[in-house]
């Protein structure tokens, strides 16, 4: 299933230079599954035709107050979320003083659906007192604002006023947009990716994990609403976008970021693959000694669900951990759980070829505080945290 399966999304576009970009948004909703409306402003057709819009969407842009009577009110009504992108200096002014003297405003003014507002405008105008005014009364009408980023500007100038990315502006839809919205006024926190020992300046010791679990449940938890922090280990796999993000690199760094977050955190979901060894690393780079090779001594590093076994009882934070074996994996699986504290843990096989690491797709078993266990048939990395969560919302009656 697609994020936007079933969703009806109306994409509002005002006269920008980066109105041409909003074709990309709007192609970007519907490989996600929606189906978009489109209005077009006066002065968006200037800089994009209502034929491109037409030619992705299939069906006819709206363009004006009068071609269809009441077009103002049904749009809005219809559609499950409003997104303006790009949204000018002009027609957040409009927005914020509830203008209805065009078929964009009036279906703004009009709909009470949830409203997302890309801000695409030359720098100086977005730092205008009357502009950062103007977005602060759409942030207090309960509207997402998203951007602007910074950067060149078409103009030449260079700094805050470019349109966001389609990426961040999908990913803020999917969480106005989320039926399952039921994480609200939660704070979860979510680890994923490996953890590094240094040996010297140069070497460490990792492991192969791409930390895909981890992201795709921190995704999946911000757009349930959640407050998310995500505490990352190092790699390549891109971070989500919307949760915020602390990056480490060592277990000790994991540890240090994991207790400040849990100090007000009521769910943590414990997806890294943290690394069991550490040792002292040389302050100069190893040499080759001879023939002899190398030998490491390595000690046990701190174990984070054991060093926040007790925070976590106190603060009755809902955990969720993985195990990763390779032989008696539900008997490890359930002392894994008892000895670090959670209330569940998923447990997959290290030696199936589409499960755990470095794979896009995963096969767990879910085992709960009882010992009961659920198994979780193979399936993409972004489906199994949205089951995961389902089940920690009915654990924990949400
Ligand atoms: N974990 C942790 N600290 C560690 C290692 C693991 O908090 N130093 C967490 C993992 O994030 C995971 C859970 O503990 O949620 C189980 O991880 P696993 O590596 O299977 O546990 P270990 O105790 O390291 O067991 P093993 O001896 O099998 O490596």
């Amino acid at each position: 299933m697609r994020p936007f399966d079933g969703r009806r999304v109306l994409l509002v576009v005002s006269g920008g230079i980066a109105a041409y970009k909003s074709a990309f948004l709007c192609r970007r909703l519907l490989e996600a599954g929606a189906s978009a409306d489109v209005i077009l402003t006066e002065s968006a057709e200037r800089f994009i035709g209502a034929v491109t819009f037409e030619g992705i969407t299939g069906r006819p842009v709206h363009r004006n107050l009068w071609d269809t009577p009441m077009a103002h009110l049904e749009l809005g009504k219809a559609a499950d979320a409003i997104v303006v992108a790009p949204a000018t200096a002009n027609l957040i002014s409009e927005m914020a003083a509830g203008g209805a003297k065009d078929l964009a405003t009036a279906t703004l003014l009009a709909a009470s659906c949830p409203v997302v507002v890309c801000p695409a405008m030359n720098t100086r105008m977005w730092e205008h007192p009357a502009t950062q005014r103007n977005v602060a009364r759409l942030v207090e009408f309960g509207h997402t604002v998203v951007g602007p980023d910074s950067g060149p500007l078409a103009e030449g100038e260079t700094g805050p006023g470019r349109l966001s990315e389609p990426e961040a502006i999908m990913a803020a839809m999917g969480r106005v947009i989320e039926p399952n919205a039921r994480f609200g006024g939660l704070k979860i926190v979510a680890t994923a990716g490996p953890t590094r020992a240094p040996l010297d300046p140069i070497r460490f010791l990792s492991n192969r994990s791409s930390g895909r679990m981890g992201y795709a449940l921190a995704a999946a938890a911000w757009r349930r609403g959640g407050e998310v922090t995500l505490i990352s280990g190092p790699g390549s796999t891109p971070r989500p976008i919307g949760p915020r993000l602390v990056e480490v690199e060592t277990a000790r760094e994991m540890l240090e970021a994991l207790e400040t977050e849990l100090s007000d955190a009521h769910i943590l979901l414990m997806a890294a693959a943290v690394g069991d060894f550490e040792t002292d690393p040389q302050t100069s780079k190893i040499k080759k000694d001879g023939a002899s090779g190398l030998e490491l001594a390595l000690r046990n590093g701190p174990d984070l669900l054991g060093e926040t076994r007790e925070l976590r009882r106190q603060r009755g934070i809902f955990t969720l951990g993985f195990a990763l074996e390779t032989e008696n994996a539900l008997d490890h699986g359930r002392e894994k759980l008892a000895r670090k504290g959670m209330q569940l843990i998923a447990v997959n096989m290290a030696n199936e070829a589409e499960a755990g690491l470095e794979v896009e797709t995963n096969r767990i078993s879910l085992i709960d505080e009882t010992g009961a266990v659920e198994e979780f048939s193979l399936a993409h990395k972004t489906e199994l945290a949205d089951r995961l969560l389902d089940r920690i919302e009915s654990s924990i009656g949400t």
